[in-house]
């Protein structure tokens, strides 16, 4: 690897010949990507392009059987979707986050859970704590729900996703990446999460944004990826591409 790996101020995930097989199917064919600092990134491509197993690489759900990852120059195994959120790197993936059953509270701490000492020295979750932050945490994204311990089952499509990212904004992620998060959205909401990618580079966040719709990319990202058959095949910023040309290459 060159120098420029090694500078904090380079990229901040760097991917290189990622290769990764389920079973017979060959998903990533050597895809290699630079994702720079505080940049909203659009990646695109048809049904089974390899998008979310890409993401799912970056997110610990999987792990590569080739290539190798950098975070800020340095590489690294992400064995686990924990140690994904260690490094700053936080997924709304594309079949909900959040566990249903559990209140909006708990989803928003799942895996940072507070907790407070006893008297025995046992840890208690700060029910009391997760309560007030999520309720910021929601105001934050400008999401008003009835409460903080709804169970996350009663909530609409749209709220879920803010719940999600309102998660992730809450602790201060480095890289955002959102598969698919307009998806069952009514255009209302679609546009509040469009206008949030939009925001993100202002957050000093680095957005990965799916989607199967290019008006969509080309309304929030400043940059377009485009995936075919596990490879990437066009990467433009899009002041310098149109929707037609990136339609064409797919
Ligand atoms: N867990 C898995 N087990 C087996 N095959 C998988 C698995 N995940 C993905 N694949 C296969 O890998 C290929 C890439 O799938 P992937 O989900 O990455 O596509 P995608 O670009 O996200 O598509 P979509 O736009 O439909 O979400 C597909 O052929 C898919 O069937
Ligand atoms: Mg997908």
């Amino acid at each position: 690897m060159t120098e420029d790996f090694r500078r904090a101020t380079g990229p901040v995930i760097s991917v290189r010949n990622l290769h990764k097989w389920f079973s017979g199917v060959h998903a990533l064919r050597g895809v290699s990507l630079d994702f720079e600092r505080n940049e909203a990134v659009g990646l695109v491509g048809d049904n089974g392009a390899g998008k979310t197993t890409l993401i799912s690489l970056l997110a610990g759900v999987h792990q590569p059987d080739e290539g190798e990852i950098f975070v800020d120059g340095r590489p690294v195994r992400i064995t686990r979707p924990r140690e994904a959120m260690q490094l700053g790197i936080e997924t709304i993936h594309q079949y909900n986050s959040l566990v249903p059953q559990m209140s909006i509270a708990r989803n928003l701490f799942l895996g940072r859970e507070p907790t407070r000492a006893s008297i025995f020295g046992i840890g208690f979750l700060d029910i009391a704590r997760m309560r007030t932050e999520s309720t910021t945490a929601l105001a934050d994204v400008d999401l008003h729900l009835r409460s903080p311990d709804t169970p996350v089952d009663e909530l609409s499509g749209g709220q879920r996703q803010g719940v999600a990212i309102a998660r992730a904004m809450h602790f201060k992620t480095k890289v955002l990446i959102l598969d698919e998060p307009t998806n069952h959205l009514s255009v209302k909401e679609t546009n509040k999460v469009l206008a949030f990618v939009r925001s993100l580079a202002g957050q000093n966040v680095t957005g990965i944004f799916i989607s199967h719709n290019m008006h969509h990319v080309f309304a929030c990202c400043e940059r377009v990826v485009a995936m075919a058959h596990g490879r990437v095949v066009f990467d433009r910023k899009i002041s310098d591409t149109s929707i037609e040309e990136v339609h064409d290459v797919l």
